[in-house]
């Protein structure tokens, strides 16, 4: 636990993260007079945002690769919406799930769903895994916060995970939606696995149950067919998304494509919704060209791409082509729960990951 002696100091971790969070709000244009992203920011660090982050963190990590417990990104949205989040986790608290206790009331959070599956995925005994609770943060203009929660399939090993899986839906009265899943998007044996299993916390009949699976090693057609699932996502726009972001059809061999399904209760177990992740940083060398590749897919769905260049400045001066990594991920989002394009920040508040070199063109003879 980090004593109440450490002392206040300007390179905190909050002061770090709120800057970047606070600048990105104003960089999309929401009500400067709002501070409840900082409020929940700030509670979501807890003690451990008053830490410095010009030394090494304290508390391992995975939220990003430089250990920085939080992960921002900017969704543009087909309705013309822009929506700000902030994925974290309350590193360095003895109980992941105080900082829910802490803002439940006041944000009207609905945990009887989490109440429902906290056995399967908060287990009392060992755990292991990458994580075991992680927070978003959603923010929209003139709205209040909203909160949505991440467990971790893979809690209890990797033999468990389906069952956690299966079990959860069952619980959640969506027991039709395991096995088109499997069918859909477990199809390669150990190399496709459920990551998250993610709530979303609002008192609203279309809060959403999310699923994640991690595509080792994938092709573009294993995107593709995972889509299939969900009436509405197009094959052509999967391809071309990938293509453009990551330079082919793959296989992906760097970090692994991820797959989401939505689902909300009543639906019959079909998932409204697909969302497919690259991690471009592991398929670009440096910012300046993950740069270029998001504002030629921005463009492609008449979203603003000087919103990107906007939202790159509120969170990092550094010359993009003197590291990778500052854009972490790119999502693609389609459905009937609405569709998009999500782009994923790095703080890079502990570390900036050098650039790789680019390929040279080399002289005809
Ligand atoms: N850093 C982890 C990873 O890259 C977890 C993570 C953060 C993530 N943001 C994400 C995974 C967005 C998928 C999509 O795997």
């Amino acid at each position: 636990m980090v004593g109440a002696s450490v002392p206040m100091v300007d390179s905190s971790m909050y002061s770090h993260a709120g800057g970047q969070l606070d600048r990105l709000c104003r960089a999309v244009g929401f009500d400067p007079e709002e501070r409840r992203h900082l409020d929940l920011l700030r509670l979501l660090l807890g003690e451990s945002g008053e830490l410095t982050v010009d030394a090494p963190a304290q508390f391992p990590c995975n939220v990003a690769d430089d250990t920085t417990p939080v992960e921002f990104s900017v969704a543009f949205d087909a309705n013309g919406e822009c929506v700000v989040r902030v994925l974290g986790e309350t590193v360095g608290a003895s109980d992941p799930r105080e900082f829910l206790a802490q803002v439940a009331g006041e944000y009207g959070l609905v945990t009887d769903r989490l109440d429902a599956v906290a056995d399967l995925f908060l287990p009392h005994d060992e755990r292991r895994g990458p994580f075991t609770l992680w927070y978003s943060l959603i923010f929209r203009n003139g709205a209040a916060p909203r909160i949505k929660v991440y467990l971790n399939p893979q809690i209890s090993g990797p033999t468990m995970a389906d069952s956690l899986v299966s079990e959860g839906f069952r619980r959640l009265n969506l027991g039709e939606a395991f096995d088109p899943v499997v069918k859909h998007a477990l199809r390669r044996g150990e190399r496709d696995n459920f990551t998250f299993f993610a709530l979303d916390l609002d008192d609203d009949p279309l809060s959403r149950v999310k699923v994640y699976v991690s595509h080792d090693a994938a092709e573009a057609e294993d995107a593709v067919r995972a889509g299939q699932l969900v009436p509405g996502a197009d094959p052509m726009l999967i391809r071309e998304f990938l293509a453009v972001l990551g330079g082919g059809k793959g296989p992906f061999e760097g970090r692994p494509l991820v797959s989401s399904y939505s689902f909300v209760e009543g639906m019959g177990g079909t998932p409204g919704n697909y969302s497919l992740y690259l991690p471009i940083r592991s398929y670009v060398p440096d910012d300046e060209v993950a740069r270029a590749r998001v504002h030629a897919i921005l463009a492609q769905y008449d979203f603003d791409p000087e919103q990107l260049d906007k939202a790159l400045a509120a969170v990092s001066e550094r010359p993009l082509r003197d590291g990778v990594g500052l854009i972490a991920h790119v999502s693609l989002r389609m459905g009937e729960f609405g569709s998009g394009i999500t782009v994923y920040l790095s703080s890079e508040a502990y570390a900036v990951a050098p650039p790789r070199k680019r390929p040279v063109l080399g002289r005809m003879t």
